[in-house]
């Protein structure tokens, strides 16, 4: 990284109440607990209510995060949300938060990037900081996916869930902080995973409705296939720009999207388990949201230590992917 050291100086999460297990989606779709669990890894996940949008969420998250760094609101000079459940087309889930928090002088926009958005906004934040443009960035992952799942498509609702992540970005001394980013996107899966309903191509309308393209639509087992190369080659990468190996890596804290998908990211990175953080068991696939939130609930859990050093993979819808190499 060129400038001047960043790093995060705190966490926050907040998920929904409701729960949504595996059992009463066994009454919604033909499906049932043993292969969600077997072939996924999760047990339940959370819904948001009729009333909260992704900014209620993130909202709960921000204000965890800027207690645990220690600085206010109005310290904030710029508040990047990443989200593909935005609260309207515009104006931005950012702004929207911004008021909410009364974030007074902090410049807001959103960024789209699927499940990587989290890790785009990072290196955003961070170029922000290194180049003294900006001293306090909050970066927040929220979703509300429930809102554009099919709950009667099995291939889609027993994966999604509901929450909100964020960070407060701002210089750290010599030694700490980001070392490395590794963002790529490859436009022409875009069709593998995709709400391609409500936007201007394929404005809301009686068809649209009908042909539910409001909703999530995902080929599985392509973006799996997809994840299990991306994860691996994309986390070496970033490791390799920071000048770090494999054995380097305290703790792993990738997409929650597959059980599976991380035991390959384990395997090509030689890591044990007990170096990995998963929450996808509580809390499902929660696209931006989920490296936010399974890095609060590591930091929560005492899980990292000054010094630390962490790899943060996610690939997504896009496609796009992203990592990056901090020391904590
Ligand atoms: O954030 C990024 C987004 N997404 C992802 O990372 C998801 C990546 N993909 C995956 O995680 C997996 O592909 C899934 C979990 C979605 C599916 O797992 P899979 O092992 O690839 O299963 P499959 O699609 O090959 O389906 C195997 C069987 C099929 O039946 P047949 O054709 O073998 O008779 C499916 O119809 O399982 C069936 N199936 C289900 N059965 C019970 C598919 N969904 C379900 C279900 N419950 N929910």
């Amino acid at each position: 990284m060129i400038g001047k050291p960043v790093g995060i100086w705190g966490t926050g999460m907040y998920v929904p109440e409701r729960v949504l297990s595996n059992a009463e989606l066994e009454k919604m779709v033909d499906t049932n607990d043993e292969w969600i669990v077997t072939r996924t890894g999760i047990k339940e996940r959370r819904i948001a209510s009729a009333e909260q949008a992704s900014s209620d969420l993130a909202y709960h998250a921000s204000v965890e995060a800027l207690a645990n760094a220690g600085i206010t609101a109005e310290d904030l000079d710029l508040i990047i949300v990443a989200t593909i459940t935005p609260d309207m087309a515009f104006p931005s889930t950012s702004c929207i938060l911004q008021d909410k928090l009364g974030a007074k002088k902090a410049a807001a926009f959103d960024l789209s990037a699927a499940c990587s958005g989290f890790i785009y906004g990072l290196a955003n934040a961070a170029n922000f900081i290194a180049t003294g443009i900006y001293k306090h960035v909050l970066v927040v992952g929220t979703e509300c996916l429930s809102k554009i799942t099919d709950y009667t498509d099995r291939n889609t609702c027993i994966l999604f869930g509901d929450g909100a992540g964020a960070v407060v970005l701002g210089e750290v001394e010599e030694g700490r902080g980001f070392r490395s980013f590794e963002l790529g996107a490859d436009g022409s899966g875009g069709p593998l995973l995709t709400a391609a309903g409500g936007g201007s191509r394929n404005p809301i309308s009686q068809e649209v409705l009908e042909s539910k393209k409001q909703f999530i639509y995902m080929a599985g087992k392509e973006v799996f296939k997809f994840a299990v190369k991306i994860m691996g080659s994309a986390g070496e990468e970033a490791l390799r720009k920071a000048g770090l190996d494999k054995t380097d890596i305290d703790l792993l804290v990738p997409h929650q999207a597959n059980f599976r998908i991380i035991q390959s990211s384990l395997e090509r990175l030689s890591l044990p388990e007990d170096k990995c953080m998963i929450n996808l068991n509580k809390y499902g696939n929660m696209s931006a949201a989920s490296i936010p939130v399974a890095l609060a609930e590591a930091n929560k859990e005492g899980r990292i230590k000054p010094g630390d050093t962490l790899l943060l993979v996610g690939f997504g819808g896009g496609l796009t992917w992203g990592a990056t190499v901090l020391v904590w």
